[in-house]
């Protein structure tokens, strides 16, 4: 799914998140969609014209007041043109402006003579989004129909940390492929549960064992679901990624806690995909207080934990269709296939996790998915693409 055939302009506003938007314009011509920027004054303080027109592949529009550019297109014929107006970054100025309906350049004129959809992604320091200014501001504009995409949560450009992120460019792309592309909804009323991210199992109160999954692709699958209808359940362990709206999210830690998060709400689904990466092992005994060093070695007793999604394949009441994921280094067909039967699982997708920026901790992956007389191989791309594809696939074999 793609964005071909759509038209979108980019408002860049003057804020510092603006250097992201070379990015964001890069990842929306690979949608093969067409995109013109629009930048105001102070956004060229952050960003240069020049980079837009090279990554964009088209002249930037910056002034209401440029004959020639009006002579090109006019500014109510280029606010026709577009299917979707994304202001990212969208700065507590524009956003004033905005929703007072002030038209005092070209983009904020665009907002206003267009039939197009208009989404912001709001970026300031976190106080200036939390103050109530700026958010009786975003209330009028959600109120007309302004889709308001973010902020995240984080360390800010100015040291701060709190709410007031520009959104990532891939998390843009997404928002814009949702507003534009129509919903084909096959999981609507159904329930799919996910789990998502590492876990950590303590060895004493300040030290764990965990490993490098940083959550992406079960967050990207959790949002896939949401976005073909599901009512969706995330069981995510430790990781850094901004909460998904409108989808219920328990957070755990260790395999223990993620296992009881799990069968309370296995029961209750249509899906269970088991893409956390679960210890396969906790410390026999948690110390209470800090382990001292002793000596030139140590040994640790550890214990296998619960198999989570094993555990889940077997409910008998009412079992919900389960997918698991197999994360190998070698012989991934074999081990994957054993894991699919040894955990009684319908399906499983499997990821070569010895290949440089696949796997844990990436943005991209590669899979290939496996069911007892079927397989199907997914090449390398964005783990949000590859979460709508494997979602689909589990639509497809629902009844
Ligand atoms: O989080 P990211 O950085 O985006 O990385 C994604 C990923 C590489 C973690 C993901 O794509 C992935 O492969 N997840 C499964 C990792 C894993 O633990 O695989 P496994 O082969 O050890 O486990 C097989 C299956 O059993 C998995 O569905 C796992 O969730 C489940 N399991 C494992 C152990 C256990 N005790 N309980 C379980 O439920």
């Amino acid at each position: 799914m793609n964005l071909s055939g759509k038209k979108i302009v980019v408002g860049i506003s003057g804020g510092i998140a603006a250097y992201k938007c070379a990015e964001l314009v890069r990842r929306l011509k690979d949608q093969q969609c067409e995109v013109k920027v629009v930048m105001t004054e102070s956004a060229k303080h952050f960003i240069t014209p020049l980079t837009m027109q090279a990554v964009s592949g088209e002249p930037v529009s910056d002034s209401l007041l440029d004959p020639s550019a009006e002579a090109a297109m006019g500014h109510i014929e280029f606010a026709k043109w577009a299917d979707l107006i994304l202001i990212a970054p969208a700065t507590s100025n524009i956003i004033a402006k905005m929703a007072t309906g002030i038209a005092d350049d070209l983009l904020t004129t665009l907002v206003l003579a267009t039939p197009a959809k208009v989404a912001i992604a709001p970026a300031m320091n976190q106080q200036m989004f939390a103050h109530p200014a700026t958010q009786r501001n975003l209330e009028t504009l959600a109120s007309d129909g302004v889709a308001i995409w973010g902020p995240g949560q984080g360390e800010q450009a100015c040291g701060d940390i709190g709410k007031g992120r520009m959104l990532e460019p891939n998390e843009l792309v997404e928002q814009c492929t949702s507003a534009l592309l129509p919903a084909e909804q096959p999981l609507l009323g159904k329930v799919i549960t996910i789990t998502a991210g590492p876990t950590r199992e303590a060895l004493d109160p300040v030290r764990y064992i965990t490993n490098h999954s940083s959550g992406k692709m079960g967050y990207g699958l959790a949002e896939a679901a949401k976005m073909l209808g599901a009512t969706v359940n995330l069981i995510s362990g430790p990781v850094k990624l901004n909460p998904p709206t409108d989808i219920h999210v328990s957070h755990v830690n260790s395999a223990i806690e993620m296992r009881d998060e799990a069968l309370r709400l296995a029961s209750e689904s249509d899906v269970f995909i088991g893409c956390a990466a679960v210890a396969d092992y906790r410390a026999a005994d948690i110390a209470e207080q800090k382990i001292k060093k002793q000596g030139d070695a140590m040994t640790i007793t550890l214990v296998k934990n619960p198999d989570i999604i094993a555990e889940v394949a077997a409910l008998t009441a009412k079992r919900p269709y389960t997918v698991g994921f197999a994360a190998e280094t070698q012989n991934v067909e074999q081990y994957a296939l054993g894991k699919l039967k040894n955990k009684n699982l319908d399906m499983i997708c499997a990821n070569d996790v010895s290949q440089a920026g696949l796997g844990f901790n990436s943005d991209n992956n590669a899979l290939t998915l496996f069911w007892q007389e079927e397989q199907v191989s997914l090449p390398t791309s964005n783990k949000n693409e590859l979460a709508l594809t494997v979602v689909k696939a589990i639509a497809s074999k629902l009844d």
